[in-house]
């Protein structure tokens, strides 16, 4: 968790959170990430440890593929939380939940998720930014069932969550099957 939250956080400039499960991290999140630190002085990638959606990667795992991915980036902090997510918010003192949009069947889902999480603290406001158009198609569920079936997953997920995935599904680290528009 981030320490000394108060202290941390008036340092810190304007602050959002972004939550997720992160499992893995692709390409999609970290083109939200890095446009979003246009808007704001730091990003927390906040990763929800929640046992209910019994993750492929372990909180551990998906913290550490995070923070190597982002280690020379100062501005992004990568944390984990447990419990409601305004919770956690509310220890930061951010004010602003970051959520990526990739296509209208997103909306449903994040639209409830925002108007529960404002409902809970009302000093609170989700903030959407549409993912990039190469990324729209890229979500870690089907990362994860492509990687599984041996499909090839690079330049949709960094080289680390590729190989991850590999040792994950065993398959070997040589296999280069590209999914793109052509295929
Ligand atoms: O990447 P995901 O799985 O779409 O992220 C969903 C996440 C983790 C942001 C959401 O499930 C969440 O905030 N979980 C924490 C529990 C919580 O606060 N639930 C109430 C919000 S409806």
């Amino acid at each position: 968790m981030v320490e000394n939250k108060k202290g941390v956080n008036k340092d810190m400039g304007k602050v959002a959170i972004y939550p997720g499960s992160f499992d893995p991290i692709t390409y999609g999140h970290i083109d939200i990430i890095e446009r979003s630190l246009e808007i704001f002085d730091k990003v927390i990638i906040a990763i929800a440890d929640n046992m209910e959606k019994q993750p492929l990667f372990s909180i551990e795992e998906r913290l550490q593929m995070a923070k190597n991915i982002f280690k020379d980036s100062p501005n992004v902090i990568v944390d984990s939380f447990k419990g409601l997510l305004v919770d956690y918010v509310a220890k930061t003192n951010a004010k602003v939940i970051l959520r990526g949009l990739r296509a209208t069947s997103d909306f449903e889902y994040e639209f409830h998720m925002a108007s529960m999480n404002r409902s809970l603290n009302t000093h609170l406001d989700t903030l959407f930014m549409m993912t990039s158009k190469d990324y729209f198609f890229v979500s870690s569920r089907t990362i994860k069932e492509v990687a599984k079936l041996g499909g090839g997953v690079e330049g949709l997920v960094p080289d680390l969550v590729v190989r991850r995935l590999k040792e994950k599904f065993k398959l070997p680290v040589t296999k280069k099957k590209q999914i793109g528009w052509d295929d």
